[in-house]
């Protein structure tokens, strides 16, 4: 692992109970920054909060980032024990149902969106004041290579990952002058739960689609979302970075 120096920094990780986002509150704890882990999941966030805590200054909120009213009243409350905000790392997401459009309920479209658009956009609208007042930030939207393919049978999360890539691109235009960039990671398949709990047909299907053979791994999303978190990233925002195994080319 390459050192990255985030100390003095203060973090905030959503959907960090598991899976990519634990990766990376793993990653920026042990570089260095103080680190606040949002999971809607209670049990397994206070799981993760212990390991967690062996590493660094860490807390943990259960938090839905769909509610823009707990987003904001859990920012305040972290402002208010760490002073400040430098970082977000906008990653909670689910898979929302894997069906042909047709047969996507009302309900099926807005929950995926929800979570995955309109959480993205509370936590970061959210998150821009106290950054503003640092002079300084960074924001890593988790998208995925959906929001630029588009994958079959995933319409609402096909269409709430590119809503990220478009954020992304826009906030990183306006910020431009601020000190603040914006940056979106687009991974293919990695191995996590999201993966290992889709049918059998549609594992085979996106292995089949990564030229690397292999899907990726959690430390390597983790690292990529450190670079963008650090000092080090200092002339680039609106970016859209790929981590999909050569699978996208473009
Ligand atoms: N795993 C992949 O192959 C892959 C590929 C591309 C993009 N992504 C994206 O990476 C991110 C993390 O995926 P993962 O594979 O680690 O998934 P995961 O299911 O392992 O973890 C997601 C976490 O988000 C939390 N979460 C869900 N809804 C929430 C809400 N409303 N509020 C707060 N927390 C919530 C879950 O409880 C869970 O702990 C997601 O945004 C996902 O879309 C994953």
């Amino acid at each position: 692992m390459n050192r990255i120096d985030l100390a003095g920094r203060v973090a905030l990780v959503t959907g960090g109970a598991q899976g990519i986002g634990l990766a990376i509150a793993e990653r920026l704890l042990r570089s260095g920054a103080a680190v606040t882990v949002w999971d809607a999941n209670e049990a397994r966030l206070t799981k993760a909060g212990k390991v967690l805590t062996r590493l660094g200054p860490c807390e943990t909120a259960t938090v839905d980032v769909t509610d823009p009213r707990a987003v904001e009243a859990s920012i305040a409350a972290l402002v208010e024990t760490r002073d400040t905000l430098h970082i977000l790392v906008n990653n909670a997401g689910i898979m929302g149902k894997v069906a042909p459009t047709l047969d996507q309920s009302d309900a099926d479209w807005t929950t995926a969106v929800d979570v995955l658009l309109h959480g993205t956009f509370w936590c970061s609208r959210a998150a821009l004041p106290p950054m503003l007042a640092a002079g300084w930030g960074r924001i890593v939207n988790i998208a995925s290579i959906s929001g630029k393919e588009g994958t079959p049978n995933m319409p609402a999360y096909s269409a709430a990952k590119a809503g990220v890539i478009g954020l992304t691109k826009s906030m990183g235009r306006e910020l431009g002058e601020s000190g603040i960039s914006v940056n979106c990671i687009t991974p293919a398949a990695i191995e996590t739960d999201l993966i290992r709990n889709t049918s059998p047909e549609h594992h085979k299907y996106m292995l089949s689609n990564i030229p690397m053979g292999r899907f990726g791994q959690v430390e390597e999303i983790a690292s990529l979302a450190a670079w963008l978190c650090s000092e080090d990233c200092s002339y680039t925002t609106g970016g859209v970075f790929d981590a999909s195994g050569a699978r996208s080319s473009y």
